[in-house]
């Protein structure tokens, strides 16, 4: 049975400032949803959190891009806005960049990371969201679970697996994709990545049949809409088991934090910390980054969970880790590489600065 499975998501207000979402809104949003189950357009469908942003979770049979679909989350959006309006959430509607829907919701403001495949006997998924940094984020994570045999030991022993992964490569500066081979042309490809402000990895299929294995959201707000609107903080779909990466091959390479650009104003570095969805709440200057991960199997479209992949001991580790690491961040204070580079922040008085300082600036001897 041929399933999409689609992940949208969107801040449309945030309670407080950009810390956590109300529980009216995702209540609101699951009540939309519901309606569109019951109408036979969806298979089955879960609204959820990760801080201030609201994600819906969807399986249906229109693939991938799908009007219907998309109009379906945009529809949700507004009217979820409506009710952030009426609360006086903070910036209500701030991802919804176009006044009305017009055919496909990329470009629009929201995130969305979509798969179409056909369900296997068993079919595990694990949904990453993340909130306060950029698409970037997933580049390592996906680099370690489907290139690294260090992370990943399934790519050397597992006979299944052992011709590796073709990553699909998009430079968001550029607007251009290509696609690169894991194991032969990794260090090609970790050239580009290596540099997650520009490129991304939209997708990645398995070498042998072609299966996707995983998709992400690559949309960047700021540069559809021209100016600093919100953080990208975006999601990854992954599907495991079997051909594709065990579940704890695609959790590991969380277990060692690492530094994300987004965190407070968009503007910084800071750990990406491993969290159960109650604990995405990012209140410590508006971070540090969080990533949340729901687990489900799939059975006929149905969502049967979802498990809270990171509400376990094993991650305490992680935790405690990435808080050192905000310590250490932190202390720069204004200074590089807590703060990004000057061209990189979302928030900018340089050219204000530069303005006034104009006439003050002398040539070097
Ligand atoms: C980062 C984020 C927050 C805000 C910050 C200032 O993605 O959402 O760190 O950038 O709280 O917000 P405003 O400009 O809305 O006061
Ligand atoms: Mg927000
Ligand atoms: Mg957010």
């Amino acid at each position: 049975m041929k399933i999409t499975l689609s992940v949208i998501k969107a801040d449309i207000g945030g309670y407080v400032g950009h810390s956590e979402s109300h529980p009216d809104i995702i209540a609101k949003a699951a009540e939309c949803l519901a309606k569109a189950k019951k109408d036979g357009l969806l298979i089955d469908c879960q609204a959820t959190k990760c801080g201030d942003d609201l994600q819906l979770i969807m399986t249906h049979q229109k693939g991938t891009g799908s009007y219907e679909i998309h109009k379906l989350a945009w529809d949700t959006f507004v009217t979820g806005t409506e009710l952030a309006k009426k609360m006086k959430l903070y910036g209500a509607g701030q991802d919804l960049l176009a006044d009305a829907f017009s055919g496909n919701i990329r470009g629009m403001g929201p995130g969305v990371a979509e798969m179409e495949f056909e369900e296997r006997p068993a079919e595990p998924v694990l949904i990453f969201m993340a909130d306060k940094t950029a698409a970037g984020a997933w580049n390592m994570p996906l680099y370690k679970m489907f290139a690294d045999p260090f992370n990943t030991i399934g790519l050397v022993i597992a006979a299944n697996m052992h011709n590796g992964f073709t990553f699909e490569v998009h430079d968001v500066k550029e607007h251009k994709k290509t696609s690169l081979n894991a194991p032969d042309e990794i260090y090609d490809m970790l050239v580009l990545i290596g540099s997650p402000s520009r490129f991304v990895v939209k997708a990645v299929y398995h070498r042998d049949n072609g299966e996707i294995a995983a998709a992400s959201s690559t949309e960047r707000l700021h540069e559809t809409a021209g100016k600093y609107v919100g953080k990208d903080d975006p999601v990854c779909i992954v599907r495991s088991q079997g051909i594709f990466p065990a579940v704890g091959e695609v959790l590991e390479p969380f277990a060692a934090p690492i530094l994300v650009e987004g965190w407070m104003r968009g503007s910084h570095m800071g750990p990406l910390m491993p969290v159960s969805v109650p604990d995405s709440t990012p209140s410590r200057f508006d971070g540090p980054p969080r990533v949340i991960c729901l687990g489900y199997q799939l059975c006929d479209g149905k969502l049967v969970g979802p498990r809270d992949m990171f509400a376990d001991i094993a991650f305490d580790p992680a935790r405690h880790q990435a808080n050192e690491m905000a310590d250490m961040m932190r202390r720069h204070g204004p200074f590089e590489p807590h703060r990004k580079p000057l061209e990189e922040m979302e928030y900018t008085t340089m050219p204000e600065v530069m303005a006034k300082l104009k006439g003050r600036f002398k040539d070097l001897d």
